[in-house]
């Protein structure tokens, strides 16, 4: 019998109790043992559910136990999840997590930890919630160099974006929608200001190029600027707008990630990834390109994640973590400043003086004009981030929007 311990017993985790004890059977036959919640860490008490009776609030109770040889932490937040993590890891018990604040930030500290005591800290729940993402980059893209990652990698603000562009919405509009319907948290910094997808690129490229970034280092943009008519406008182009993590290896081997709103065409997969669902596009030099589609966050699909990595410890107990990452110093970054995409732009036009050839006369290449109610929309062609700021220095017009295009 393989027992357990879950920390925290809010969505995931009781959603991880749930899933345990629904496939129970079948979970049984594919590991040749039983899985048994041995104690259920949270603040509160559960009086009317079925796992009241393994209910504590001293950490301490699970870290003394030699029985217990895994530990689930779902419990969110930096603290004290991670001072939990790192203990249950000393102790020699294997942990799994959900909680991609903890592997963003403290992920190279704990993977160490994991394998100086000889277990293993997995964390497949963390990005992508449901869908599996990140073991497919730990093991089978070993033979392939990974190129690029473009991932829809948060729910709630895509949700969002998808209510604006189908219904022409505006994004505080949204945003009580969001939050009525639970996506979006009360305090929703972390998901409309792109801080959640931080924390998901930089551990898929840590994976991808064996380098965390810490997420403070990375240029991140929310969607908190995208106005209803930069979706409306879009629209009419016949693109999508959508919050993409990106990163990339550069030719010199430093590594980019971003996060930003994209302007995304129909051509692409991501284009028609809509309401919570997320999806990781993966370019590798041997596969080109595999997409990862599917549930992004929610009770089960997350759950069922956190599971997958709970069986794969309790089947190869005895195998040892070889996951190891380095810190990224400011030499291993490429800077945002080179990054080079073509560009959507919104400038006021209220004496409509700017057509087409103006456009071009300033900024070179245009793929698509939309002259309308004093404004002009276009879309350029590829150039970087430096030349086009010294573009727009050089324009007397205000820039309404600025979004990124993604090919
Ligand atoms: N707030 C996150 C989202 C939850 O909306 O994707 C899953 O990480």
């Amino acid at each position: 019998m393989v027992h357990v311990a879950l920390l925290g017993f809010g969505t995931v985790g009781s959603g991880t109790a749930e899933v345990l004890t629904a496939n129970q059977s079948m979970i049984e036959s594919y590991i040749g043992d039983q899985i048994h919640i041995k104690y259920i860490l949270d603040l509160r008490d559960f009086p009317e559910s079925p796992f009241a009776d393994r209910i504590v609030h001293d950490f301490n109770v699970i870290l003394n136990d030699p029985e217990v040889s895994l530990v689930a932490e779902m419990m969110g937040g930096a603290h004290p999840a991670y001072d939990f993590s790192k203990a249950a890891l000393e102790a020699g018990k294997h942990v799994v997590t959900s909680n991609k604040e903890v592997v963003a930030t403290f992920g190279i500290e704990l993977l160490e930890t994991a394998t100086a005591h000889g277990v293993r800290y997995l964390f497949e729940a963390s990005v992508g919630g449901g869908i599996p993402v990140i073991r497919p980059l730990m093991n089978d893209f070993n033979s392939n160099s990974i190129l690029a990652i473009d991932g829809i990698l948060n729910g709630t603000t895509n949700y969002m974006l998808t209510k604006m562009k189908d219904e022409g919405l505006a994004f505080d509009t949204v945003l009580r929608d969001a939050q009525k319907k639970g996506y979006a948290e009360r305090n929703p910094d972390a998901d409309i200001k792109g801080k959640d997808a931080a924390r998901k690129i930089v551990i898929l490229a840590a994976l991808a190029y064996g380098k965390l970034i810490s997420p403070e280092d990375i240029y991140t943009e929310g969607i908190t600027e995208i106005s209803d008519m930069a979706t409306t406008l879009a629209t009419q182009m016949g693109y999508s707008i959508k919050l993409i993590g990106h990163t990339e290896r550069i030719a010199d081997g430093r590594v980019l990630a971003m996060v930003s709103p994209r302007l995304i065409p129909p051509s692409n997969p991501l284009s028609h990834i809509t309401d919570v669902f997320n999806g990781i596009l993966v370019e590798t030099d041997m596969l080109g390109t595999t997409m990862f589609y599917g549930r992004g966050a929610g009770k089960l699909p997350t759950a069922g994640a956190v599971v997958a990595d709970i069986l794969d410890i309790a089947r190869r107990p005895a195998e040892k973590n070889t996951l190891s990452w380095v810190a990224a110093t400011a030499d291993d970054l490429a800077p945002m400043d080179d990054y080079v995409s073509g560009h959507f732009l919104i400038l006021s036009n209220p004496d409509g003086k700017i057509d087409r050839d103006v456009l071009r006369g300033q900024f070179g290449e245009i793929k698509q004009v939309i002259c309308s109610d004093g404004t002009v929309a276009f879309i350029t062609g590829a150039m970087s981030e430096k030349e086009l700021a010294k573009k727009l220095e050089q324009t007397d017009r205000i820039v309404f929007s600025h979004i990124r295009l993604l090919g």
